[in-house]
């Protein structure tokens, strides 16, 4: 399964299956002895039945004049408008398209222009994205699936695109290996295991710190304790540190993730029907960690810790119940009023732990949160809540030209009022309405004035029921590029 760079001289024409990008509402190429491949082209052009619209592919059998078996045309849509996103999904379709029969396929991009020629790297990232499955539970293999061919670009100046495919390779192997962790059901990877993976990411440069139950008893993290109460496996608070700055003491961009590796709800215990995707529950730690790694890989310039509070949500004789009340790190008090709001907890101890220890110049939160932003978003956009305009629009900036859909929500007061206690400081639920900006507002009341801070309710977005330009149904790992890019953008050393 590889993907390589070259020039023509550097494939024959052995390839099983040619692929060519066909952009829109351009001339035919001229039909020529010497190039079957435009002969097919300009007569699928000429035909009407394929018009190089973005998303469509024209599957030529046994061409004529070629070696291969098939050639796949595949729309670009208007040259103009292939950005990055686009380019993605066009290397996607390449997937999709060539199918999973084995053998290799070669990419032809000699048709992209000198100022286009970078879209070679990211049509490469969509392919690299698109192939990856997770197959660690499948004993047996589907006799008809020969896996994913291997696939060869065909570029005009390979040499140029070495350096950049370094840095999609170090994205990509961020985003996959979230998608990977998301993937594992809740019995193989529970808090305890995870926190020994996470341990593994030193060889890649990560200082990792990790602290058990007894070490957070001590710093009286009784909100995520509380949660951690009914399982049978001990929490975990796992710190992974990317010191790449020129001054490794200048203050960092903390990245707090949410990582229930299950919930059931606890005591207020969710419905049996499709509880099965809280397995997916820790997807915010999951992005964090995959961002960590990118960083690593592709040794950032500047400073970033991710902070990852890993808890598994059981109903026990020995779980919290709905009107208890909890002490947090920060000291504030919470009326627990439905165990099954756990992730607020989980992130209400991450989030002061991060600021009292590291200092952050600014603090992004992910979290799998609630089911009313499914509900106000889908599977299209994540919600974005922040109290700084900067880090919101760099943000929304981010998310837009990595093609990750974003949307921003509002915070207010008047919310705030939804989430007052009778008996505590607050409670844990704001009731039906606004419920995704009712746990925004109780992430608020654990970070500091003067933090700029950002909320990523992922609910919607970190699971796909279907094929996505660049990821097969199941975990996205949605955030990871945006992430990536902000911290280029606004916190790395030019
Ligand atoms: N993990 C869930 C949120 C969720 C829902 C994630 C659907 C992915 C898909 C979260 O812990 C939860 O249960 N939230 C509750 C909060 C409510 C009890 C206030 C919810 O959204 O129903
Ligand atoms: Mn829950
Ligand atoms: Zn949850």
């Amino acid at each position: 399964m590889s993907i390589t760079f070259g020039d023509s001289a550097a494939f024959g024409d052995e390839a099983q299956i040619w692929v060519t990008p066909v952009f829109e509402g351009e001339a035919p190429p001229k039909a020529s002895k010497k190039d079957p491949a435009a002969t097919l082209i300009a007569r699928a052009l000429e035909s009407g039945r394929f018009k190089g619209k973005a998303g469509e592919s024209f599957d030529i059998a046994f061409p004529q004049g070629l070696k291969a078996e098939r050639l796949i045309l595949l729309g670009a849509g208007p040259r103009g408008k292939l950005d990055a996103p686009a380019a993605r999904a066009l290397g996607g379709k390449a997937v999709a398209a060539a199918g999973r029969a084995g053998g290799a396929v070669r990419v032809d991009l000699t048709g992209l222009e000198a100022g286009q020629a970078l879209l070679a790297v990211e049509i490469a990232a969509g392919v690299k994205l698109r192939k990856h499955l997770f197959l660690r539970y499948k004993t047996k293999a589907d006799p008809s699936d020969k896996g994913a061919p291997s696939f060869d670009l065909k570029v005009s100046d390979a040499a140029a695109l070495e350096a950049p495919w370094e840095e999609a390779k170090a994205m990509a192997a961020g985003i996959l290996y979230a998608r990977d962790l998301i993937s594992e059901p809740g019995n193989a990877l529970h808090p305890e295991v995870y926190a020994e993976i996470l341990a593994e990411l030193k060889s890649e440069g990560l200082k990792v710190k990790i602290l058990d139950e007894p070490a957070m008893e001590k710093l009286g993290m009784g909100a995520i304790l509380g949660v951690s109460r009914g399982s049978a496996r001990g929490g975990r608070l796992v710190t992974l540190e990317w010191r790449g700055a020129k001054d490794k003491k200048a203050a960092p961009l903390a990245v707090v993730g949410k990582g229930v590796t299950f919930d059931t709800g606890g005591i207020s215990i969710k419905p049996a029907a499709g509880m099965e995707d809280m397995t997916s529950d820790m997807g915010g730690s999951a992005v964090t960690v995959g961002l960590m790694l990118t960083l690593a890989r592709r040794k950032a310039k500047a400073n970033v810790v991710g902070v990852v509070g890993l808890v598994e949500n059981m109903p026990d004789g020995d779980a919290i119940r709905p009107g208890d009340i909890l002490t947090s790190m920060s000291g504030q008090t919470i009326e627990v009023i439905n165990t099954d709001a756990e992730g607020r907890l989980v992130l209400a101890d991450a989030l002061w732990y991060a600021q009292q220890n590291f200092k952050p110049q600014a603090m992004i939160d992910l979290a799998t949160l609630t089911g009313a932003i499914v509900v106000a978003l889908g599977s299209e956009n994540a919600g974005l809540f922040s109290n700084d305009e900067d880090l919101a629009n760099g943000l929304l900036a981010a998310a837009k030209a990595e093609g990750e859909g974003l949307w921003r929500m509002p915070l207010g007061a008047a919310y705030d009022e939804k989430i007052k206690s009778r008996l505590a400081d607050m409670k844990n639920t704001g009731g039906r309405e606004a419920g995704s900006i009712t746990a925004a507002q109780f992430l608020q009341r654990f970070v500091e004035a003067g933090t700029p801070w950002a909320h990523l309710d992922i609910a919607g977005v970190t699971l796909s029921s279907a094929d996505k330009p660049t990821s097969p149904r199941g975990a996205t790992g949605w955030g990871v590029a945006t992430l990536n890019r902000l911290v280029r953008d606004l916190y790395e050393e030019k």
